[in-house]
């Protein structure tokens, strides 16, 4: 009898691929009777058999299971009358139905991986993105309004509630962390366009009543396109970046970048009741089925998916096992033991997992 239960949505594109190597390597660190993967429907492709992109079946299971494992979903060209993408109605409904108010997003430069900012060659950058999930500028998703094929116009929903949950998330987080890189002083940089737009200086005031609780976290601003310039030219500086939906979703892929690219980025989106963990990066088409898709971000999302469950159920078990996932990752690519093709190597998907579960099985790597 499995002690947990994982409601996993494949999707589409490279979803299939990376997912089952990601539980491959979860059954290697845990053991393969501590977690049920139960597969489920779900993403464009089902939409063009089903009607829909998430069915209900899928979201029960999904409301009721110990966590979501995602690979990713989309596929151009399958879109909704409004020219917007069906494939991602799965990930939405999930993240605003299961109330996934925080989307965690680590952008960590690890050992043996070439950063293209020259001097980070060693490391340096170090910092997460803690991006509101659930309103914004994607509150209005299928709202809004489109007139006499003339004008068009979306709305940006910034609430108290929303904003004093993620905030205090971010401020949570940047306790717990070491601090930045260049000072080691805990900080959250709330990310906004406060100088141009009353709703972003009400996100910033909320996260300014929010860091009250928070004395010996330092809290720092900056505007979204400032920060993109500081990303690049001052990464180590950054701890804690909290930001709202669509700037979270577009810094995130910058962010992402400067570590390596979208095949190493994992993700985690968290809510008070459910959590979703899923690779930053999307279906990717193009290279589907080849074998040659990156499963470092699904399997770093994994580990932070065994993380937040070992902290959940006070499982340390887990908790070692994720730790030892993000050791092993470390340790293939430090020593070159197996190179992604988007890192620069030629290693397969397969080989990647299987490189991964070797120093796993093979090494006693602490944790
Ligand atoms: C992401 C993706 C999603 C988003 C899509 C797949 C709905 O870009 O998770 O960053 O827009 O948030
Ligand atoms: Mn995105």
């Amino acid at each position: 009898m499995t002690k947990y239960n994982v409601a996993t949505l494949e999707g589409d594109g490279i979803g299939p691929e990376v997912t089952k190597a990601a539980i491959s390597v979860m059954q290697e660190a845990c053991g393969s009777n501590t977690i049920h993967f139960e597969k489920l429907d779900g993403g464009a492709l089902h939409y063009q058999k089903s009607g829909t992109a998430l069915p209900d079946e899928s979201f029960k299971a999904c409301q009721n299971m110990d966590a979501i494992l995602h690979g990713a979903a989309g596929m151009p060209g399958i879109t909704h009358p409004d020219g917007t993408e069906v494939g991602n109605d799965l990930h939405l409904e999930l993240r605003f139905k299961l109330d996934l108010y925080a989307n965690v997003r680590p952008i960590r430069l690890l050992p043996g991986v070439k950063s293209p900012l020259r001097k980070f060659d060693k490391g340096g950058i170090d910092y997460v993105i803690v991006r509101e999930n659930t309103e914004g500028l994607y509150a209005s998703r299928g709202a809004g309004m489109v007139l006499r094929d003339d004008i068009a116009s979306d709305s940006l929903v910034i609430t108290r509630k929303g904003t004093e949950r993620v905030a205090k998330f971010a401020f949570e987080l940047a306790k717990k962390r070491n601090g930045s890189p260049s000072d080691g002083k805990s900080r959250v940089t709330v990310c906004d366009k406060a100088n141009i737009l009353r709703s972003y200086a009400f996100f910033r005031s909320v996260c300014n009543d929010v860091h009250q609780g928070y004395p010996d976290v330092e809290i720092d601003y900056c505007y979204v396109d400032a920060i993109t310039v500081h990303m690049v030219k001052k990464p180590e500086f950054y701890d804690v970046i909290v930001a709202e939906n669509m700037f979270g979703d577009i810094i995130s892929d910058l962010g992402a970048t400067t570590v390596g690219g979208m095949g190493i980025s994992p993700s985690a989106e968290i809510g008070d009741k459910h959590a979703l963990f899923q690779g930053a990066h999307g279906s990717a088409p193009d290279i589907a089925g080849q074998n040659i898709a990156s499963p470092v971000a699904t399997i770093l999302s994994g580990a932070m998916m065994l993380e937040w469950l070992g902290n959940k159920h006070n499982d340390i078990g887990l908790l070692s096992a994720g730790k030892r996932i993000e050791s092993a990752v470390s340790k293939v690519l430090s020593e070159g033991l197996a190179v992604p093709t988007d890192l620069g190597g030629n290693s397969s998907c397969t080989q990647m997992t299987e490189a991964i579960c070797r120093v796993l099985a093979n090494h006693n790597l602490g944790a």
